[in-house]
């Protein structure tokens, strides 16, 4: 049975500034998604947030970029807005961009992870979901997952993915998209996708060689924003993620390892810094120091026949401590440098800056060396 998980989230409000999602937004969006479900238009859905963006988890028949649903999440979307504005909640409605639904979410603010799939005899999935980041923060932990033999031995010691992976990057600058395939291109892909603001991991594939599986996404991201202003930077989308796993994929094990480590990513405070990417509960899926340190948090579920069996919180565990702790030294480590680079990010990477006015200001002092 063919089922599409589509994965949409917007932030339209905080509480307390870009901080979390009020429960009444969630109450509100899971009302829209419930009556859609008693319709049988939904199989099943789970409303949640990460730091101040709405999260919704949709699981049907419609296919990718079906307007049906894309329209529902822009429903509730409008209704959890509604709520944001009554409560003079932060930013109200601050991802809408557009004023009507024109029948598909790209370029209207939302962002959207969505793969259409044949459920396997038994489907688990795990949904990430980040705050105070960008879609580049996927690249280190999906190559990790699917490309890195010393994070998935499975690349090696399974027969079933011996073959290897394909990546289809996308270049956000030039508007351009190319597959690159692993191990055999694994040193092109990581050239590109170092470049974390340019070059995005969109999707994974298993290798076409592979005769054990079948070739359907088993990986995908939220490129939104980026997508749609191509060559021109629009600041940070926080991302979102669907990877699929055992049984010729990489096992849950192998899937929450790449969170192993907190690896530096752009976003933070104001877009404009550069800090860990910090694994967390459900719970701590709240930003704070320095309106963050970034934050992950991993769901788990099972699908049956489209119906979400969970959520299990996956990064919340003991197992994560540590990687908590080093986040947390290297909060520390990274805001020691305050207004400095590598903290503060380059120029052209900077969601807010002054520099061009600051600039102007001092150009009639500026004398020649
Ligand atoms: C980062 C983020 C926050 C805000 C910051 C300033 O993605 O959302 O760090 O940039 O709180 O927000 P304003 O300018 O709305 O006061
Ligand atoms: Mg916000
Ligand atoms: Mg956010």
């Amino acid at each position: 049975m063919k089922i599409t998980v589509s994965l949409i989230k917007a932030d339209v409000g905080g509480l307390a500034g870009h901080s979390r999602v009020h429960p009444d937004l969630k109450a509100e969006a899971s009302l829209v998604l419930e009556s859609a479900k008693n319709s049988g238009k939904l199989i099943d859905y789970y409303v949640t947030s990460v730091g101040d963006d709405l999260q919704l988890l949709m699981t049907h028949k419609e296919g990718e970029n079906s307007s049906y649903v894309h329209g529902l999440a822009w429903e509730a979307f409008i209704r959890a807005t509604e709520i944001a504005k009554k409560y003079k909640l932060y930013g109200a409605g601050q991802d809408l961009l557009k004023d009507t639904f024109s029948g598909n979410l790209k370029g209207m603010g939302p962002g959207v992870a969505e793969m259409e799939i044949e459920e396997r005899k038994s489907e688990p999935i795990a949904v990430f979901m980040m705050d105070k980041t960008e879609p580049g923060a996927f690249n280190l932990p999906i190559y990790k997952m699917f490309a890195d033999p010393f994070n998935t031995p499975g690349l090696v010691i399974d027969p079933h993915m011996h073959d290897g992976f394909e990546f289809e990057v996308w270049d956000v600058i030039a508007h351009k998209k190319i597959i690159l395939k692993t191990p055999e291109e694994m040193y092109d892909l990581l050239a590109l996708i170092g470049s974390k603001s340019r070059y995005i991991i969109k999707r994974v594939y298993p290798s076409q060689k592979n005769p054990h599986l079948s070739h359907e996404p088993v990986a995908v991201v939220s490129t939104d924003k980026l997508h749609e202003i191509a060559g021109k930077y629009v600041g940070k989308d926080d991302p979102v993620g669907i990877v699929r796993g055992q049984a010729g994929l990489p096992a849950m094990g192998e899937i929450l390892e790449a969170f192993s480590f907190p690896h530096l990513v752009s976003g933070w405070m104001r877009g404009s810094h550069n800090g860990p990417l910090m694994p967390v509960s459900i719970e701590d899926a709240i930003p704070s120091r320095f309106d963050g340190p970034p934050r992950v948090i991993g769901l788990g579920f099972q699908l049956a026949e489209g119906k979400l069996i969970g959520p299990a919180d996956l990064l919340g565990e003991r197992a994560f401590d540590q990687a908590r702790e080093i986040a947390l030294t290297m909060t520390e480590f990274m805001r020691r440098n305050g207004p400095f680079e590598p903290h503060r990010l380059p120029d052209e990477e900077m969601e807010y800056t002054t520099m061009p006015e600051v600039q102007k200001k001092l150009q009639k002092r500026m004398v020649d060396l």
